[in-house]
């Protein structure tokens, strides 16, 4: 007999358990178990033994088989639970992209407008969207049976507080806290219980407002119309339109040249040639009275104007409610 059984079986365990791949466990496996295998074969010698040592040797022999049988499986369990952690991250692929989000187009426009106004020396303010009756109208000229207040569907909390219908209570709020000169620019949420195509019960305005000496309409005609050079193109003229609104006089509604058809006429401008964007005017002195502004001194324009009309002329968006279905494919064009 060439080598003993605990010889085969010691070496037979320690190539088992450095080996590192399937083919290796499969070679170990024929190298001692298969039918010409180290462990097989010294079975088959044992017929050469002397009577006395056969049960020994076999039952050393049978004990080591086992031994490797059950090392040649552990060995396996371990190179597969290797191969499935080393799946698990495979380094060399590349990384899965981080979506990255957009700004809704509302902020956008918002900001725009904000940036343009303060370049032009306007700071940006703001008021509370829960707002008292006080503000909201009264103090805008609009009193309680006036019939101005049905041009906007006020959704009341209570008798005395509403959900602010404009940014234009934040006209009051900010001449109550100040003394001209002042150059304010107030955007935010506005609600009006209206709901269609053009129409949605919250929406977004920009107020603005400007107090001096000899503040006059051509100043207000002057600051809004580089403000429209600059949002659109400075190709796009402006016109103003007599309009009313109790809190300024004379008031005027703004029109820009249709951005589509520059004029010609198209569905979007209804064939007018022209898109209302805003609507202004020089500050009323009943208002300048509510705050103590002494209008003997002081004069003042203002303007109000809605985000998302600008945003869909901008755009070329045909429903306002898209701004707020929350659709980030139609969210993440812009
Ligand atoms: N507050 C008005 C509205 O929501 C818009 C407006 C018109 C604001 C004229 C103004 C203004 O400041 O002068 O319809």
């Amino acid at each position: 007999m060439a080598k003993s059984i605990d010889e085969i079986r010691d070496r037979a365990l320690r190539e088992i358990e450095s080996a590192s791949d399937e083919e290796t466990i499969h070679a170990l496996s024929v190298k001692y178990l298969g039918r010409k295998g180290q462990v097989t074969l010294f079975l088959r010698t044992l017929a050469e033994l002397p009577a006395e040592e056969r049960p020994a040797a076999g039952k050393a022999a049978n004990q080591a088989k086992h031994l490797i049988r059950e090392a040649l499986d552990r060995a396996a369990e371990r190179i597969a639970a290797s191969r499935e952690k080393d799946d698990a991250i495979d380094v060399s692929l590349p990384g899965r992209p981080v979506r990255r989000g957009t700004l809704h187009p509302v902020t956008r426009i918002t900001g725009i407008i904000c940036e343009i106004f303060g370049r032009m020396g306007f700071e940006v303010v703001e008021g509370p969207e829960i707002e008292t009756d006080y503000y909201n109208f009264e103090a805008l000229n609009i009193p309680r049976e006036h019939p101005a207040r049905d041009m906007q569907d006020t959704f009341y909390i209570s008798d005395n507080v509403v959900l602010r219908t404009h940014t234009s209570p934040t006209q009051p709020r900010v001449m109550e806290q100040r003394t001209p000169p002042l150059r304010i620019i107030a955007p935010g949420k506005v609600y009006r219980c209206d709901s269609d195509v053009t129409h949605t019960p919250m929406f977004h305005q920009v107020e603005g407002l400007m107090v001096d000496r000899k503040v006059s309409f051509g100043d207000l005609k002057g600051v809004l119309t580089a403000f429209v050079h600059r949002m659109f193109d400075d190709q796009t003229s402006l016109r103003f339109r007599p309009s009313y609104f109790p809190f300024t006089e004379p008031s005027a509604e703004v029109d820009i040249r249709c951005v589509a058809c520059r004029g010609r006429g198209c569905r979007i401008c209804s064939n007018t040639g022209w898109l209302e964007i805003l609507g202004a005017g020089m500050v009323h002195p009943a208002v300048f009275e509510k705050v103590g502004y002494d209008t003997a001194k002081y004069t003042g324009f203002a303007f109000g104007m809605g985000v998302e009309r600008i945003a869909m002329l901008k755009y070329n968006i045909d429903d306002t409610r898209k701004f707020f279905e929350n659709d980030i494919r139609f969210l993440g064009q812009f």
